[in-house]
């Protein structure tokens, strides 16, 4: 025994080192339990196959160009990060057709099998935002902001679930999605990212998107999704990208923390760190938001990835560390298991560093990697690697397709429509101006072909522009494409004057804004049109609520199209003509003046004014200062609701009320009302939102029918609130319930 005379740390090193033969491991052993294979293949690995797995490098790392538009994989490249430096993921890519990435994975993978000494499958992160959006030929659905306005879980669900198959088979494993931001900022350059300003809203569509996700139609591949960013990215004090916030640590519980919540609850795989400052703490340098809370007090036993760069982040733009080792040793030790570098080994350096001096313990490591490789084993990766080519025909399939146009249909919200101008039946001239009457990009936004938005030509042939829609949607009319704004004469000929405008698109710190106002260009032009005797509409297709006010009450109607996406120029031009009834409400409030940002559910010190001047009539009551307010929509039809009932006035701790409404279609056309559920508690030590919304309930209804709908109160789910340190506090007391402008008074009592 040759070896017997060296010593034993030498021998384990090359034991650890040596490729392994073809005998099956455990961890190679598909039948032993995740949990047995974790651990017998954490046992094998050393400390820099560990902190490899650690680490998440971006495509232009591997790719031919070192561009992010570029999908070739070069091979040396990979072969020695995942050989030599044992990477364990991969992120990010732009729309390149499904062959392409099918050739991409199939590559790395083989890389990631064949040249990890222990066949480590490598893990692939992705973008699909709003339908596999970085994949050609795929269904792009609206963005969020809109799955929000439909106010039916439904299309949050097929959003994840149309993404899941169109990016499980290209070994897209890791989706980087949903958004569980709040978008209570308007300023915010992501707030179309979310689901809008309703914390519950947010948790009901971030959970959908999840259930769709998991979807078992993409059995045996599987694609994780990932809640981000965690926390309090949304609400920058200043309303640029990655900004500082100051939430108090009681509305973090109350508003920003149910999201994520309700999809940890729901077995989310991953959550992604918010790498702006929270109260003075980059998030992902916090050990008590990452483990306090995330990990302890919300239950969350999944991976937690950094954002883009951010551990550099702290050294160049938070200034909380003087150097990259020390600025990793706070990520870390706040709690970080993966951070996506993307662009250097820099981590995976200053890893070795801090284990080689004992400051970042094995443990330590091992927890990240445990996780990790749990992640690894849960989504099949160690028994079924490769990406497959077989179902590729189910990319952007006719049925997809008609799950994203229902969506965007759903998501249009009809703010304003004075003398029923719209719909525009059999119109003979219809004059369509504005910068975004014929742009595909605009309607989709950023996260869609590329990071920013794709550009014009890159948008696939069959993708309608708003013009090409309304063609399409009134063959018997004349359709006018007006690139300026027509004379007076040429604009009174129109039977209806569109103007499509709002933004072109962006994300992060490429949309910060210093005015939230429409540019004064639009506002110009469509302050002329409005001097026109045609009616005018205004289409909004934009990312965020841009200030409208000076125009808006001159406007005959206003849509808010908000990013309906591939489907959308068809969906706004089917509720121009009518085939569609509107039925999407506002998921936030549109603000009415520059400088007065206030969410539906504030505060009753928020909003007030002073009866005749006095300063001793303090009036409160019913208001909301917004140009539209949150869960405003009109429809083509009229809903009335009547006979609100509760089975008792009084409810106990541990009982249930039960509240009933009757909706009544009373228009002539058929119609679909989201029936929106609020709460007030009257009295709260912790001052409680003037009202809060706890259920909603999407129905159709054809002219004539009624429905009877309820709603369930449970004191705990409905009725309690967090304090600072986000225990429940139960308060007995009077409490409002109100629906479809009806509303019912009930008392809680407690049991002591
Ligand atoms: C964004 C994330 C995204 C990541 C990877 C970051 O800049 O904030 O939302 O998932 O890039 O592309």
């Amino acid at each position: 025994m040759r070896n017997a005379c060296l010593p034993l740390f030498i021998m384990i090193t090359i034991m650890m080192t040596q490729p392994l033969g073809a005998q099956s491991l455990l961890y190679q052993d598909s039948e032993a339990t995740i949990e047995e294979r974790v651990e017998d293949l954490l046992d094998r690995m050393t400390i820099y196959e560990k902190i490899g797995q650690m680490t998440q490098l971006n495509i232009t790392t591997i790719n031919e160009t070192g561009h992010q538009s570029n999908v070739e994989l070069v091979e040396e490249k990979a072969r020695e990060l995942i050989g030599e430096h044992h990477i364990g993921s991969f992120l990010n890519g732009e729309a390149v057709p499904p062959e392409q990435w099918f050739e991409f994975m199939d590559g790395l993978t083989r890389l990631g099998v064949e040249e990890s000494r222990l066949g480590i499958p490598i893990i692939y992160g992705i973008d699909h935002m709003h339908g596999a959006s970085y994949l050609e030929r795929a269904t792009i659905f609206p963005q969020a902001i809109n799955l929000g306005a439909t106010f039916n879980e439904k299309h949050s669900y097929n959003t994840g679930y149309v993404t899941a198959i169109e990016s499980a088979d290209l070994g897209h494993h890791w989706n980087f999605a949903p958004v569980l931001d709040l978008g209570v900022n308007p300023l915010w350059s992501r707030l179309w990212e979310t689901f809008g300003e309703d914390p519950h809203v947010a948790s009901v569509m971030g959970t959908a998107y999840l259930k769709g996700l998991k979807t078992e139609d993409t059995n045996p591949k599987k694609v994780a999704a990932t809640a981000k960013h965690f926390l309090g990215y949304s609400d920058p004090k200043s309303g640029w990208d990655r900004s500082p916030a100051y939430i108090p640590m009681q509305a973090i519980h109350e508003f920003h923390r149910p999201p994520f919540q309700a999809v940890i609850d729901e077995g989310i795989e991953t959550v992604m760190l918010n790498s702006g400052e929270l109260n003075g703490v980059p998030v992902h340098a916090s050990h008590e938001l990452v483990t306090g809370l995330l990990r302890d007090q919300m239950g969350f036993d999944g991976v937690v990835l950094t954002d883009w760069a951010d551990i550099e982040k702290l050294v160049n733009f938070h200034y909380t560390a003087e150097n990259y080792k020390e600025a990793t040793y706070q990520a870390v030790s706040a709690g970080v298991d993966m951070s996506m570098t993307p662009l250097t080994l820099e981590f995976n350096e200053a890893m070795k560093e801090l284990v080689e001096e004992g400051r970042i313990t094995e443990e330590r490591v091992d927890e990240s990697v445990r996780r990790i490789l749990r992640l690894k084993f849960e989504l099949g990766l160690f028994d079924d690697p490769f990406p497959r080519s077989d179902r590729f025909d189910r990319i952007g399939s006719e049925d997809n397709r008609l799950k994203a146009l229902d969506a965007a249909r759903e998501s249009i919200v009809l703010l304003r429509n004075e003398n029923g101008v719209l719909p525009a039946e059999n119109p003979r001239k219809i004059i369509v101006t504005g910068p975004s009457a014929n742009s595909k990009r605009n309607l989709s936004g950023g996260w869609t072909i590329t990071w920013q938005g794709g550009e014009e030509e890159q948008f696939p042939d069959r993708v309608m522009t708003i013009l090409d829609a309304l063609n399409v949607e009134f063959p018997d009319a004349e359709i006018v494409h007006a690139k300026e704004i027509p004379e007076p004469d040429q604009l009174n000929s129109a039977d209806l004057i569109i103007y499509a405008g709002g933004e072109e698109p962006y994300t992060e710190f490429i949309g910060n804004i210093n005015d939230l106002s429409l540019s004064p260009e639009q506002l110009d032009d469509i302050s002329k049109l409005t001097k026109s005797d045609s009616p005018l509409a205004l289409v909004l297709v934009q990312g965020r609520p841009r200030l409208i006010t000076e125009v808006a009450i001159d406007v005959d109607a206003i849509l808010f199209a908000g990013l309906p996406g591939f489907e959308g120029a068809e969906a706004i031009a089917n509720i121009i003509s009518g085939k569609v009834n509107p039925s999407g409400k506002l998921p936030i409030s549109y603000p009415m003046n520059p400088n007065h940002f206030i969410p539906y559910n504030h505060k009753p010190s928020d909003v007030y004014f002073f009866e005749g001047g006095n300063p001793n009539e303090i009036i409160q009551e019913d208001q909301d200062p917004s140009l539209f307010p949150f869960g405003h929509g009109l429809s083509y039809t009229t809903f009335e609701y009547s006979e609100l009932s509760l089975d008792s006035s009084q409810l106990n701790e541990g009982d249930r009320l039960q509240a009933e409404v009757t909706i009544t279609n009373s228009g002539n056309r058929a119609g679909m009302e989201s029936a929106l559920w609020f709460l007030t508690n009257h009295v709260g030590k912790i001052t409680r939102p003037v009202k809060e919304l706890k259920h909603f309930e999407k129905i159709s209804l054809e002219p004539g029918e009624s429905v009877r709908i309820e709603f369930s109160i449970n004191p705990e789910e409905h009725l309690a609130y967090p304090n600072q340190k986000g225990d429940s506090v139960l308060e007995a007391g009077k409490f409002t319930v109100r629906v479809g402008g009806l509303s019912e008074e009930f008392y809680l009592d407690l049991m002591n």
